[in-house]
């Protein structure tokens, strides 16, 4: 199948179901243009525009899952100036810094904001702060409710140490939106105890970023559960950092970027029986057909895959029942000139069970695999985003070769021999080093598009978590320039990103016997091997960025997705707009 922009027909996706026993299940992929139908076999089945996700596809997959299409109410953000005491509404939230926390030997605060508030409470706030060992640390939070007051509640949010860190000020947004949620608020306004001291530049960033951190900690992913709760939390005023329409656009920016992660997180929870590579293609499409201004997608199935001689990541691809996909959309501003090409590739293993290198053993995780698709995820939540915001002067490539890893008689054997669609012939010895194998006709194909710069982002090791922990990812590239372009996107992101050798020596390590190269050795320096096998497949023309993100992606702890890596890559590409 091939979609574009300019396709009138309509195309039926027949899903092939291992399980004769259930009954024909087919969905529709709508057109581009189209509008929405009905399902050939009577049933309707209507794409959901309002939520996140499409899941159009999903119904025709194992165990009858059905996510709850959730129509998630907007929060209002707002910016404005008002005199906090003056404020109406359930919580108001003032996020302090240690330095805010300090006392005069009469142990009143030093702070103007905190000193007004507190006269007019009573003491309240300097008794609950000394007797909870509130001291402005970051992660702290202390909420009062108040009788007889404008707002019923106050509570006192700490920003750590560090300000102006766009880290800080989301974890207090996201600090904001839990203690909503525990109240049931509906309404919240937040504001700084040093506003005053920032530079208006300051205050933008850190009006986006609470804002960021207020919406992405009020979503819940209850898609599925039986009986999914709404949030009640419906409103949010910004006091004191500013007014007008700088302020609005950044925050209308912030909401945009907001929606982004959250689309990306209900992508990356999806289960693999929901989220197959046909359901990420529908997804692909139906954010082209959103946003067809400036969108074009374009779908390859597998014979397409076959034309274009991609062995590499058909070798994968060969096991899985579910049909697998190469997506590509592709961003152009509806009017004035390109003056940068830029390509967004993302590893999307909707399952990575490792083949017949089967993940087993205590530390596999196979069970959390699902993932395995965060950095497709991540390209198509960028992609979202940066066809809402309109960046001119940059043309953006959004690639992602998808399909699942899996065991069969049809699929590829450890010891295999595949060719990539650059020629170059790989020794398959190790089937669950599968990202980088399918990544590697990726990057031979989005070298042919005329791109200056591409960054791929993948759950591609093990071994990048054994080296940077759970909360930060790994950036490998031959290009001073292009790391420092993206360390930079981080730091305003938000995000931590550690740039790692290329150490071109281990490639040694990666030769083959019998072919050009094998695709995994020893697992020592396994991200950096991994890195130096992609290199092979991309055009020496074009600078190439790798992210490993396989433990940022996760939340370990809430056994949920981050959103990891969207902020950052949006950042990126805005970096280019001209
Ligand atoms: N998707 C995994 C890497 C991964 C593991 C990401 C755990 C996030 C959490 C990847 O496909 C993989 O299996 N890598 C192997 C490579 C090895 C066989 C050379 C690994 O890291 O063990
Ligand atoms: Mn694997
Ligand atoms: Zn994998």
């Amino acid at each position: 199948m091939f979609f574009n922009k300019n396709d009138t027909k309509r195309y039926l996706l027949q899903l092939h179901h291992p399980l004769s026993c259930l009954p024909l299940l087919t969905s529709c992929l709508h057109s581009i243009n189209g509008p929405l139908q009905k399902l050939n076999n009577g049933s309707s089945q209507i794409l959901s525009f309002g939520s996140y996700m499409a899941h159009s596809v999903a119904l025709a997959t194992l165990g009858l899952t059905k996510p709850n299409q959730i129509q998630r109410p907007k929060i209002l953000i707002a910016a404005r100036e008002v005199d906090l005491l003056e404020w109406k509404g359930d919580i108001l939230a003032v996020g302090v810094t240690e330095k805010d926390m300090a006392r005069d030997p009469n142990s009143k605060f030093q702070n103007l904001i905190l000193q007004k508030l507190d006269s007019k409470l009573g003491g309240l706030l300097s008794e609950a702060s000394s007797e909870e060992d509130f001291s402005g640390k970051s992660g702290q939070s202390i909420v009062l409710r108040l009788p007889a007051l404008g707002f019923k509640r106050i509570g006192l949010v700490g920003l750590g140490s560090v300000v102006s860190s766009t880290i800080a000020y989301r974890t207090l947004g996201e600090t904001i939106a839990a203690a909503a949620k525990s109240a049931q608020a509906s309404s919240v306004a937040v504001a700084l105890a040093s506003a005053e001291g920032l530079s208006v530049e300051s205050k933008l960033s850190a009006a986006s970023a609470m804002a960021t951190g207020i919406v992405s900690g009020t979503f819940e992913d209850n898609r599925f559960k039986l009986e999914p709760k709404t949030p009640t939390l419906k409103s949010v005023e910004i006091l004191g950092l500013g007014t007008g329409p700088e302020i609005e656009k950044k925050l209308k920016y912030s909401e945009v970027v907001s929606s982004g992660v959250i689309f990306v997180k209900e992508l990356v929870n999806a289960p693999a029986n929901v989220l197959t590579p046909g359901a990420l293609a529908e997804e692909a499409k139906n954010i082209a057909s959103l946003y067809s201004d400036v969108l074009t997608a374009t779908i390859l199935d597998v014979e397409q895959c076959k034309e274009l001689k991609m062995g590499s990541f058909l070798g994968v691809a060969a096991a899985a029942t579910n049909p697998s996909y190469f997506i590509h959309l592709c961003y152009k501003p509806s009017s004035g000139s390109v003056k940068t090409k830029l390509a967004l590739l993302g590893k999307g293993i909707t399952f990575d069970s490792g083949g017949y290198n089967l993940k087993i053993g205590a530390n596999s995780s196979i069970e959390l695999m699902k993932k395995d698709m965060a950095g497709a995820a991540v390209v198509f939540g960028a992609a979202k985003a940066i066809a809402q915001i309109k960046p001119a002067g940059v043309e953006v490539h959004f690639i992602v070769p998808a399909c699942e890893n899996m065991i069969s008689g049809t699929g590829m054997r450890p010891g295999d021999i595949l060719t990539a669609s650059n020629g170059k012939r790989i020794e398959v010895t190790d089937t669950d080093a599968e990202g980088r194998l399918i990544l590697a006709d990726a990057l031979v194909y989005a070298s042919k598009l005329g791109v200056e710069k591409m960054v791929d982002l993948a759950t591609l090791t093990g071994a990048c978590i054994t080296a940077l922990g759970r909360s930060v990812a790994g950036i490998f590239t031959p290009s001073e320039d292009l790391a420092k372009e993206v360390l930079e996107a981080a730091d305003v992101g938000g995000e931590k990103l550690w740039r790692m050798p290329l150490e071109e020596s281990y490639w040694e390590t990666m030769k083959s016997s019998i072919a050009d190269m094998i695709n995994a050795g020893s697992l020592d320096g396994d991200a950096i091997t991994a890195s130096l096998f992609m290199k092979q497949f991309v055009d020496e023309e074009v600078e190439w960025l790798h992210i490993d993100m396989g433990g940022p992606a996760w939340d370990y702890k809430k056994n949920i997705a981050t959103g990891f890596g969207t902020t950052t890559m949006v950042e990126w590409v805005l970096k280019h707009s001209s």
